[in-house]
């Protein structure tokens, strides 16, 4: 992948820290710039446009943690790393719960961790640069980004360029029976296609697909990492949640259906997208409660859209956060597409099909009375969106009662 031309500050002791990171760094083509205190990186900071700060704790004249904390305030942009050694446990705890830092590099480090950090954090900067400044500010005063959850990474393992370990796979996750119970409902689902009982976690695999299984893996990951950390907000429940979600993922899918019946590539596409389009309402339930319950009363308010309010208020919209953070797991690209689109769909410049189905599941999902989600507005959707997928006459009935008896199905996990 290629690196932006972001530029490096480094904030060291000559002797020790930066000498090390020099040599280490000589045949990366990163534009780095290296400096012995607060004040130099401080000045520097003023004058130059840095997109990443990398500072030692223990820096001559003051500590890095306070330049952390004055670069988080005045250039809030500005990616922030930390590098500590085993002593600095505290300063650590206090740089990420503030969220002074946003990743750490231990000391001593392994010069292949050291890179990937650094590389890691150019790709993050390179994605907020295709946001508004709002949004970089808002996105950097979050300490650290959810990472993948590890069930999904271990599956993920189980597939190579040219093969999937299905025994291994199977084998992953029939240690956790509720997922295990999961994945055979939805197997023996309607939406699947299956005419006879699927009874073993392998058969499910097969019948799902990877692709559908590892979605699934992790928007439940996602959705209970979040459970268990963010108090009630009104307007906000995280079941509503979950099930608008699944509603729109089988929707979608049925409308793709409808137009591609042998294609379930596309199908399963339109599934996985449906599924994560709203998992950035999850970032902003978590990190910014106070602005995203804001943006909600508004929404209630004003009888707007929650997208449109909670620009007005955060700056930023759960499509944006959502797709920043599909681009941080490195999902594959259409996922963060169409969880950016999924409210605009005109917009989209390629592929708007799978992104015409989620926005037209979205909005059906609410209209069957699958969860409210802080999106109330019964919204008008244009007619030609409303004959390409066959919905007039009788096919908006036909589409309903198909995602119910899916939903049935599902229910009785
Ligand atoms: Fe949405
Ligand atoms: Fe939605």
């Amino acid at each position: 992948m290629t690196e932006p031309t972001t530029k490096i500050l480094f904030a060291g002791d000559e002797k020790i820290t930066a000498t090390a990171v020099r040599r280490l760094l000589e045949n990366e083509e990163w534009e780095c710039c290296f400096v012995h205190s607060a004040d130099q990186a401080l000045e520097i900071l003023a004058k130059e446009p840095i997109g990443l700060l990398v500072t030692d704790a223990v820096i001559p004249e003051t500590d890095g943690i306070a330049l952390l904390s004055e670069v988080k305030q005045r250039y809030p942009n500005v990616i922030r790393i930390l590098l500590t050694g085993p002593a600095g446990h505290e300063q650590v705890t206090r740089a990420l719960t503030e969220g002074y830092a946003q990743q750490i590099i231990p000391k001593p480090w392994i010069d292949q961790e050291f890179k990937e950090i650094i590389h890691s954090a150019l790709r993050q900067k390179t994605q907020q640069q295709k946001y508004g400044q709002k949004f970089q500010a808002l996105i950097n005063s979050i300490p650290l980004l959810p990472a993948l959850p590890e069930n999904y990474s271990q599956v993920q393992g189980c597939i190579s360029a040219d093969e999937v370990d299905i025994e291994k796979m199977a084998a992953i996750i029939s240690l956790d029976v509720a997922l295990t119970s999961t994945l055979l409902h939805w197997a023996n689902s309607a939406l699947f296609g299956q005419r006879f009982r699927v009874d073993c976690i392998k058969k499910a695999l097969v019948v799902l697909g990877t692709d559908i299984v590892i979605s699934l893996i992790l928007s439940e990951a996602v959705s209970q990492s979040v459970a268990g950390s963010i108090p009630p907000i009104d307007g906000f429940e995280l079941n509503n949640f979950k099930n608008h979600s699944i509603t729109t993922a089988i929707i979608a899918r049925l409308l793709i259906k409808s137009l591609h019946s042998a294609d379930n590539e596309q199908q399963d596409r339109a599934f996985i997208a449906g599924l994560l389009h709203d998992i950035g309402k999850l970032v902003a339930a978590k990190y910014f409660r106070v602005q995203f319950a804001a943006a909600l009363k508004h929404a209630a308010q004003q009888d707007c859209p929650l997208h449109a309010a909670e620009t007005e208020i955060m700056g930023v919209a759960h499509t944006e956060l959502g797709s920043y953070l599909a681009e941080w797991w490195a999902l594959p690209h259409f996922i963060a597409n169409t969880i950016q689109l999924h409210h605009r769909p005109e917009t989209s410049p390629v592929e708007p099909e799978v992104i015409n189905a989620v926005y037209l599941a979205n909005q059906l999902s609410y209209r069957f009375g699958y969860g409210c989600n802080g999106e109330k507005i019964e919204r008008q959707i244009e007619q030609k969106l409303w004959d390409r997928f066959y919905l007039s006459g009788e096919g908006l009935e036909i589409l309903q009662i198909e995602a119910e008896t899916v939903m049935q199905v599902l229910c009785e996990v």
